[in-house]
């Protein structure tokens, strides 16, 4: 089994990316951010709970993530790996993946790293706000405050995985289809 780490700033084209990576690969996509957002339309006591600090740009505590791709792991058959969209996002979870996939008897495959500038991302995420409805999109001060976290909290794991020598990056900017074909290539 391969466990791809899909890792990059807000904004970056995880999930705009992770559509054609999963069909080339055979892969099961596990977006945290996305398992998040449907635990709150759902109303469930734990979207209830995530709800607010998504929309205020924090993270959610390391325990309810692991636990859903914990879950995700165990449910998940007729796949060739997984390809993880915002997880780890703290070294914690990043410890953690270690050891589940471990467990398995099993390592992480490779951290693919979509990176772009800060100024790009406002940019993305203005046109996202224009054509989809994420809370967390709609006001300048909470993208802030996730480039903010993103930075503090996010970014130390590049030196980790680098450190693993697992560590691929990506140039962002460009086409979308500019990035895939550089996606491939790396992932080839
Ligand atoms: P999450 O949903 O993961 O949000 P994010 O990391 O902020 O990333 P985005 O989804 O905003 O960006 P993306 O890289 O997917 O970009 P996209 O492809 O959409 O997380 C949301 C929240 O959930 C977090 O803030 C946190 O609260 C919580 N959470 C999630 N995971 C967590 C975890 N592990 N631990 C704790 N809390 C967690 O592209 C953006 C836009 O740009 C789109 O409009 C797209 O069409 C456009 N675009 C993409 N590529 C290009 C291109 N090449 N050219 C032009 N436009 C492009
Ligand atoms: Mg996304």
């Amino acid at each position: 089994m391969k466990y791809y780490v899909l890792f990059g700033p807000p904004g970056a084209g995880k999930g705009t990316q992770a559509g054609a990576m999963v069909e080339r690969y055979n892969l099961c996509h596990i977006s945290t951010g996305e398992l998040l957002r449907s635990e709150i339309a759902a109303g469930t006591e734990l979207g209830l709970k995530a709800k607010a600090l998504i929309d205020n740009g924090n993270l959610v505590p390391d325990q309810v993530v692991e636990d859903m791709i914990e879950a995700k792991f165990r449910g998940t058959k007729g796949v060739d790996g997984f390809l993880l969209d915002g997880f780890p996002r703290t070294l914690a979870q990043a410890e953690a993946l270690d050891s589940m996939v471990e467990k398995h008897g099993e390592n992480v495959t490779a951290c693919i790293s979509i990176m772009i500038p800060d100024s790009l991302i406002k940019t993305r995420i203005a046109h996202r706000a224009l054509v989809e409805d994420r809370a967390d999109d709609a006001r300048p001060e909470v993208v802030e405050h996730r480039i903010e976290t993103y930075h503090a909290k996010t970014e130390p794991l590049i030196q980790f995985y680098k450190a693993a020598g697992k560590y691929k990056e990506i140039d962002g900017t460009g086409t979308i289809e500019e990035v895939r074909s550089r996606i491939f290539e790396a992932m080839d």
